[in-house]
């Protein structure tokens, strides 16, 4: 009776864990509209039924958390993914969020979403023009290392502290294709990286695995590096997903997580396209990312909502177009998605 028993106060004790946890990020959020009043004297217009959206939404929340601290009480991923960060890095990053989501607001305000510092101008030459922006009205984009510092911090912030599950939706996927094994003698590829979160959690769920990080900015890619330092199987490469310089059929699994809704649509299909042709036959390739408009009828709202309030030029026609269809355009086999409050998680095999 006690060993049957043990999971499930695992699980209630890690449901615990991460529901304080997206109540902290939430309580941060709350503070986000006195932000943008203070900034442009405007009140934030809300959807009209917010209070009924918000009812609606919360039990798709707990349910993601639920999953998350079953796959971790069923040894699915270890528990370490939950380690959270030293609270006083934590909370000294409070009034650079607060500064940036002000700088953000009057960004947002003037419609400026090209607006780079100087000293970056070199780094933001030479990448795609799709990507000469600034996503989310961020602060230097893409290319500055402040925006790299805090961007994990807001996406957390932006989800109430439910990005990492998200991200985490995609591990029993890979582990279910690898048999549950350690990752030995696998090689792994990550694109659009970002600082390292998934890598981090596929770094310990595969504690065997060697992981390729790839991602279009270099800030973004060092602080990836100095936060992985740890693991000395990860390896860092700048470049665009769409075109590696890297050798035909070389991995066993390539995967990415929210990078898919900030593509044209084109560079969607090239990007995945460019996975199968690095995968080894039978690899798996896979992704996490935004819900697509119908995936959830009752969050459609809020996917009309999400490019009014941030840059994202590109999300209104991902919605729309059906990430299993480009899937099957560019090949790929046995493919399934799965959902997890706002996120999807589509694979396939090459
Ligand atoms: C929304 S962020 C996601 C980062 C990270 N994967 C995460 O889970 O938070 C998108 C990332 O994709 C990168 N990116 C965008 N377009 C890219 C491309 N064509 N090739 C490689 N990386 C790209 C950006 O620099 C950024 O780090």
């Amino acid at each position: 009776m006690e060993v049957k028993l043990a999971p499930k106060i695992k699980k209630n004790l890690l449901f615990g864990y991460s529901a304080i946890r997206s109540a902290n990020f939430t309580l941060q959020a709350s503070v986000l509209p006195l932000v943008q009043w203070l900034a442009t004297r405007k009140k934030r217009d809300l959807p009209k039924s917010f209070s009924e959206h918000f009812r609606q939404t919360l039990p798709k929340l707990q349910s993601l958390l639920l999953k998350d601290s079953e796959n971790i009480s069923n040894n699915i991923y270890p528990v370490e993914v939950l380690l959270p960060e030293s609270p006083v890095a934590h909370v000294l990053r409070l009034p650079v969020i607060i500064v940036d989501a002000f700088a953000a607001a009057k960004r947002r305000e003037k419609k400026e979403t090209k607006e780079f510092q100087e000293r970056l101008m070199d780094l933001v030459e030479e990448t795609p023009e799709y990507y000469k922006r600034n996503f989310h009205f961020q602060t230097n984009g893409y290319f500055g290392e402040d925006s790299a510092k805090i961007y994990d911090h807001q996406v957390e912030v932006l989800f109430s502290g439910t990005a990492d599950a998200m991200r985490r939706l995609i591990i029993p996927r890979l582990k279910k294709h690898f048999n549950n094994d350690d990752g030995l003698g696998k090689h792994f590829l990550e694109i659009g990286c970002g600082t390292g979160s998934l890598t981090r959690f596929i770094a310990l769920a595969f504690p065997k695995a060697k992981i390729t990080c790839v991602d279009l900015s270099s800030s973004y890619l060092k602080v990836a590096s100095q936060r992985l330092k740890k693991f000395d199987r990860i390896n860092y490469l700048q470049g665009a997903a769409e075109s590696l310089s890297l050798k035909s059929e070389t991995f066993d699994a390539v995967f990415s997580c929210f990078l898919f809704h900030e593509l044209p649509k084109a560079v969607r299909l090239q990007v995945i396209h460019e996975g199968k042709r690095l995968l080894r036959p039978g690899g798996f390739y896979g992704l996490v990312d935004s819900i697509q408009k119908d995936d959830d009828v009752s969050l459609n709202w809020a996917l009309e909502q999400f490019p009014m309030d941030y840059h994202e030029p590109f999300y209104k026609d991902y919605i729309q177009n059906s990430i299993e269809s480009l899937f099957k355009e560019a090949g790929l086999k046995s493919i399934e998605s799965e959902f997890g409050f706002f996120a999807k998680v589509v694979t396939g095999v090459a």
